[in-house]
């Protein structure tokens, strides 16, 4: 099985996009709601929870990792990836690639949640896929709770995404990632607002593509992973109320979502 993990739901957005673009590949997906959000904890405590959901998720039986949270990604890929002989794969490097090879003026900006940003991490990446570009990063902590309360379309919203996104709009960026697995779900209210000629690259999409492409290339793997017959499995930690709907929301139906202790 393919495992999964972010904080909450927000990274049922990456499990969406690999269920669409890798079918017969089951999903065992952990959303930490009962430690949600990791956007506004230390390194070391979002390193720890990440330690603990990649446990849980070997138990289950998954073979390879996907960290499905651009938070936990930035601040604990390189303990992970020390830590585990099994293949990780997270969503900065994918997203990171797309953007180096789209982006034509070599400005690209990126949101995210402070500690993604205040890790610098994708900037780094991008530094090392193509040095000469100019990265801009803005922290956008409240875009979390927004999609949360499930403030997708309201004039709130659309005011602070504008007042976050002016700075990269001042910056001419010619390309936008958003880093943040709640973001898609913001895309439409994004997209006009930075500029329709801004190339938004959506990190959950992004490293779909890339498993895809994996799978395409790694016989062994493929054949670990592939068992059309099992069917997909979705953990939470927590179950607060708008999580259903915010859950049927990302994948266009109902899905069960089964509690656990990690
Ligand atoms: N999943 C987190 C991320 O992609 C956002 C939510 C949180 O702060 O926990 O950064």
């Amino acid at each position: 099985m393919i495992g999964i993990f972010d904080s909450g739901v927000g990274g049922m957005t990456v499990a969406r996009a690999i269920e669409t673009l890798c079918p017969g590949f089951p999903l065992i997906y952990l959303g930490d709601l009962a430690r949600s959000p990791y956007g506004s904890k230390s390194p070391a405590m979002i390193t720890e929870y990440s330690h603990r959901n990649t446990e849980f998720l070997l138990r289950q039986g998954a073979k390879l990792i996907v960290i499905a949270c651009n938070s936990a990604a930035s601040t604990a890929s390189t303990f992970l990836h020390s830590h585990y002989a099994q293949t990780l794969i997270d969503v900065i490097c994918p997203a990171v690639n797309q953007a180096t090879e789209i982006s034509k003026t070599g400005r690209i900006g990126i949101i995210g949640t402070r500690a993604t940003i205040n890790s610098g991490q994708y900037e780094r990446r991008l530094r090392d896929v193509r040095p000469d570009c100019r990265v801009y990063s803005q922290a956008c902590p409240l875009l979390v709770p927004l999609v949360e309360e499930g403030w997708l379309k309201r004039r709130e919203t659309k005011m602070i995404v504008k007042q976050y996104l002016r700075p990269l709009r001042d910056k001419q960026i010619d390309t936008l990632i958003l880093g943040c697995t709640h973001y898609p779900l913001l895309k439409k209210v994004i997209a006009p607002r930075i500029g329709r000629k801004v190339h938004i690259i959506d990190s959950s999409v992004a490293v779909a593509q890339h498993l895809k492409s994996l799978l395409e290339k790694d016989d062994q793997l493929r054949a670990d992973l592939y068992d059309p017959e099992t069917p997909s499995r979705f953990f939470v930690s927590d179950i607060p109320s708008p999580v259903h709907a915010l859950a049927a929301a990302i994948f266009g139906r109902t899905v069960t979502l089964e509690k656990t202790d990690v």
